[in-house]
């Protein structure tokens, strides 16, 4: 299986010279890197900038077209086109050449009161234009993780067959961990991916479970990161507020 390593911009940087920059440090870094070992390794980087920002990355990645990194959007609407003043929809993402998009970030579900429905009318329509979705779930401080995220996984996922169940990517980031420098320890990181796994099995099978990458979100950084992958042996990263400085960044792919 690939390892994703996955940067977050959220809703930075605010010029497009300053968005320019950030993607040639990431792009210069990571041809700096690219070797017959990163080949092997399997590593897939993908970006994920504010909408404004993606046809410039797009103009760049297309035309260098070099493998292993790739980009996203972090939120897609349900509708394919039509009346709904301000909003993006999986066609104009897949027509832009994205291939991935975050769907259910927990800064969503606060600020924009997604709710597992609508988390769910998005993930189908995703996956109807074969854009994979990097699907978001997690507990916030004080609540039981089993009982949310079960529900957010049986929700969140109803009515997705298990032919698209291929494409998909789960994140466990717990809300707690997002931008306070209190990373989820990677042991207990781990507990909450098995408890995924499982849930997964429930609701489709065990070996439809093990295919599905589960990676870890939350104040992940160039020291922390190795944890998760060569010890925890997790699928990859969201990596949120590190992605915005391309240098670290580098460093969080090349520790992994
Ligand atoms: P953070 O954000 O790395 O800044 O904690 C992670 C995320 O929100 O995906």
């Amino acid at each position: 299986m690939k390892t994703f390593i996955i940067g977050n911009w959220k809703c930075n940087p605010t010029t497009q010279a300053q968005a320019e920059q950030l993607f040639d440090t990431v792009e210069k870094g990571i041809k700096r890197i690219k070797s017959a070992s990163w080949r092997n390794k399997n590593i897939e980087v993908v970006i994920c900038p504010p909408f404004v920002w993606l046809p410039l990355i797009s103009a760049s990645v297309c035309a260098k077209g070099f493998g292993g990194l790739v980009f996203g959007s972090q939120d897609c609407f349900w509708e394919q086109s039509g009346t709904y003043t301000g909003e993006i929809s999986p066609t104009m993402l897949k027509n832009l050449g994205c291939s991935y998009v975050i769907i259910g970030h927990s800064e969503r579900r606060k600020y924009f009161n997604e709710t597992n429905e609508t988390v769910n009318k998005k993930l189908l329509s995703a996956f109807k234009v074969r854009l994979k979705p990097i699907f978001c779930v997690g507990e916030q401080e004080g609540e039981e993780m089993s009982l949310v995220v079960k529900n957010q996984l049986i929700e969140g996922l109803s009515g997705i067959k298990r032919t698209q169940m291929r494409n998909l990517i789960i994140a466990y980031e717990p809300v707690w961990a997002i931008g306070t420098e209190n990373p989820c320890q990677p042991n207990e990181a781990m507990k909450a991916i098995l408890f995924i796994k499982k849930t997964l099995s429930e609701l489709y099978n065990r070996e439809l479970a093990e295919e599905i990458p589960i990676l870890y979100g939350g104040s992940l950084n160039s020291k922390n990161a190795k944890d998760y992958i060569k010890e925890a042996k997790m699928n990859g990263l969201l990596v949120g507020g590190t992605s915005l400085d391309g240098g670290e960044f580098i460093k969080i792919i090349k520790s992994v």
